[in-house]
């Protein structure tokens, strides 16, 4: 796929997903082979107000390019000057949120909320792409609610603010995250507009990923809870797609040392308190379907420092005779 005079040369990518896929995450699954990252999504009202956390979001890591920034807001003028406070990071390119269904987003007339009027998304990817020179791309749902479906609106409409790609995920508003997605809307996408689209919702297994790909004739898919706990899964779809071939689930003592190395990461990026409270949750998620995992993600729920990490990866291979 190409973004602009951007090559996109692998199969999947990570999805933005805020409080989880943070800088070392996404460095994680860049190194497993995802096709880009981008952030998790940056307030533009927060960022034109100089909030310092805002600014933090947006650091970038060259080892996991290409990558993109993630910015919401229901303002063209905001989001344009937020668009140009965000080029000082150099990201390959921007997307715009149009999809978070969160209360504290969409309640506020950002996020999905924005798809309930076109003509703003319009405005809104017209003055980002006025802004800046990198190419700007949309990520949005099927619509808001289930009377309400109008992602081809509304990605035709970013289309001719200038959008260079719409990623597509196949849930309404109203449905946040529960099943079932619907591929066909992104089918539908990808045969109304002629720039690229990026087909999400729901792909956990390399084969999955095929599936998406021929039932929706997409340019790219886009990952994002299959791949908490498992960054191998961009590897996986790599293989699967450029080879057939089915790679194993890795055993637990290679998870543990992803899981390890990704902490390891995030203590030099947010020190150990702010990273070990995060890790709680990923680590509970990279011990997923092994034994004991319900007594090991309790133990999880309490670790504070890089040893009480160790020491939960020791008792987890233990339990699992790995040792
Ligand atoms: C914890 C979490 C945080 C998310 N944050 C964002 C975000 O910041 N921006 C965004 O566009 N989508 C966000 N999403 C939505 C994901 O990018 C993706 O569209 C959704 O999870 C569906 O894909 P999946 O089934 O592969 O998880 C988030 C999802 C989750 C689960």
């Amino acid at each position: 796929m190409k973004l602009g005079s951007i090559d996109i040369t692998k199969r999947a990518a990570l999805a933005p997903m805020a409080g989880v896929a943070d800088r070392a995450f996404r460095r994680i699954c860049a190194d497993h082979g995802a096709a880009f990252t981008v952030s998790e999504m940056v307030s533009a009202k927060a960022l034109s107000m100089g909030d310092r956390k805002s600014g933090e979001l947006m650091e970038l890591d060259d080892r996991a390019r290409p990558t993109a920034i993630q910015l919401f807001g229901d303002d063209p003028d905001t989001m344009a000057n937020a668009a140009l406070l965000a080029m000082k990071q150099q990201p390959d390119w921007l997307d715009i949120n149009m999809g978070c269904p969160a209360p504290k987003i969409a309640g506020n007339h950002c996020g999905s909320s924005l798809m309930r009027e076109p003509e703003l998304c319009h405005r809104i990817v017209k003055a980002v792409c006025g802004a800046v020179d990198v190419p700007v791309t949309v990520k949005i749902r099927k619509g808001y609610a289930k009377d309400e479906v109008n992602a081809v609106e509304v990605a035709l409409a970013c289309e001719s603010g200038g959008a260079a790609a719409i990623t597509v995920h196949g849930r309404t508003r109203d449905q946040m995250y529960a099943p079932p997605v619907d591929w066909d809307i992104i089918r539908e996408v990808k045969r109304a507009v002629s720039v690229p689209v990026i087909g999400n919702g729901d792909v956990t297994t390399a084969e999955d990923a095929a599936r998406l790909y021929e039932h929706t004739g997409c340019d790219l898919v886009m990952v994002g809870r299959g791949a908490l706990g498992a960054p191998w899964l961009f590897s996986q779809i790599e293989a699967y797609l450029n080879e057939g071939t089915l790679l194993p689930e890795p055993p637990l003592a290679h998870r543990l040392e992803v899981l390890c190395r990704q902490v390891a990461l995030a203590v030099e990026l947010k020190g150990e308190r702010s990273a070990l409270l995060e890790a709680r949750k990923h680590a509970s998620w990279y011990l997923r379907g092994f034994r004991g995992a319900a007594i090991l993600r309790g133990e999880a729920g309490s670790i504070s420092t890089m040893d009480d990490l160790r020491r939960l990866c020791y008792h987890a291979l233990k339990e699992n005779e790995e040792l």
